[in-house]
């Protein structure tokens, strides 16, 4: 929508995925079916894809898969970013690199305070540490190899309308609620910083477009304001009163012993606030009304109309 060409690289998308809901294989100039594993692949893919900007989300992203799957999900996470960060030192005409890691990167010591950019880095389940290694080898590249601007993002939990990975909380609300259920909350009382999608991604390009102008590189968060902390029970009675659930709570708690997951997680932004001028354009109410929104669907437009539409009025904010 910007006038970009785009390419991309990933595995086939899930039969049920926003790619295929929004047929948006017709946006790329190249769609590349590979994995990110297979050095030889990724490399061949990126010269003859000759990109000037690339953005570096692959990855096994579910953290109750990383439990199932540790050994997959380092491999895709470290070696798969490894292959990527190697593949860009190829590029004779890249421009700039960005990263994506995770809020999950730090050590994670149920701080009451953000988590900043300085903060020692860390993680406890597969998932966490295999983002904050792939975190520290794109930080050893930054200070490696200078061939052209690489950053690094770690954005809070993002939520918005697309999303249909399994053991993800607003999937699993969709998937209740739609067939009349209510849902079962492992850690209600845990604290994220939930983030629209749009505001996040936002973040990332405003700090690409630094890249091109003025070479920044580094390691940057992107989360809500500090001052908006709401657990997981807060945002499902949002999300359930939005959907027109009335039953409160509406949610159930799960009281089979659950995998590990931190009670207190928050970013502080300040960086990106201060030095790319990005602020989340959505509160935590309206983040949450536009997912409803995006899966109920209430104008029944077809699924790319509806993404396009909550972009158009997102950059109008
Ligand atoms: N969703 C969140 O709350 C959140 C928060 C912070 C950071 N992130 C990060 O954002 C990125 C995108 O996450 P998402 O939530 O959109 O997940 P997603 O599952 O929608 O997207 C992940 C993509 O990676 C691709 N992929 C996975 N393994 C691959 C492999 N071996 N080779 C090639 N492609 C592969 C998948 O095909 C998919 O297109 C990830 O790096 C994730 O760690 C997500």
């Amino acid at each position: 929508m910007q006038g970009h060409t785009v390419s991309g690289v990933s595995l086939d998308p899930q039969e049920i995925s926003l790619f295929n809901q929004a047929h948006l294989s017709n946006i790329y100039k190249n769609d590349f079916r590979l994995d990110i594993r297979d050095r030889q692949e990724l490399s061949r893919a990126f010269a003859k894809i000759d990109p000037e900007v690339i953005i570096h989300l692959a990855a096994q992203p579910l953290v109750r898969e990383s439990y199932k799957y540790p050994i997959e999900t380092f491999e895709t996470n470290v070696i798969g970013t490894l292959n990527v960060l190697e593949a860009t030192r190829q590029l004779t005409n890249l421009k700039s690199s960005l990263i994506i890691t995770t809020d999950k990167v730090y050590k994670n010591h149920n701080h009451l305070r953000g988590y900043v950019e300085t903060d020692e880095l860390g993680g406890d389940d597969p998932y966490s540490a295999s983002k904050a290694a792939a975190d520290i080898a794109a930080q050893s590249w930054i200070k490696s190899f200078a061939n052209s601007p690489m950053a690094i993002a770690r954005a809070g939990n993002v939520i918005g309308g697309g999303d249909w990975a399994i053991d993800r909380i607003v999937p699993d609300l969709v998937n209740a609620y739609s067939t009349g259920n209510l849902p079962l909350l492992r850690y209600p009382e845990a604290v994220r910083p939930w983030q629209h999608v749009l505001d996040c991604l936002n973040g990332y390009l405003s700090l690409v477009d630094l890249q091109l102008s003025a070479g920044a590189t580094g390691e940057w968060n992107f989360g809500p304001e500090i001052q908006k902390r709401y657990s997981v029970a807060e945002l499902v009675s949002t999300f359930a009163t939005n959907w027109g659930v009335d039953t409160q709570p509406a949610w159930i708690r799960d009281e089979v012993s659950q995998p590990y997951e931190a009670g207190y997680l928050l970013l502080d932004s300040s960086k990106a606030r201060s030095d790319l001028h990005w602020k989340d354009k959505l509160g935590f109410e309206e983040t949450v009304k536009w997912t409803v929104d995006w899966y109920t669907n209430p104008e029944k437009l077809s699924i790319r109309s509806l993404c396009e539409a909550q972009i158009n009025e997102f950059t109008r904010l």
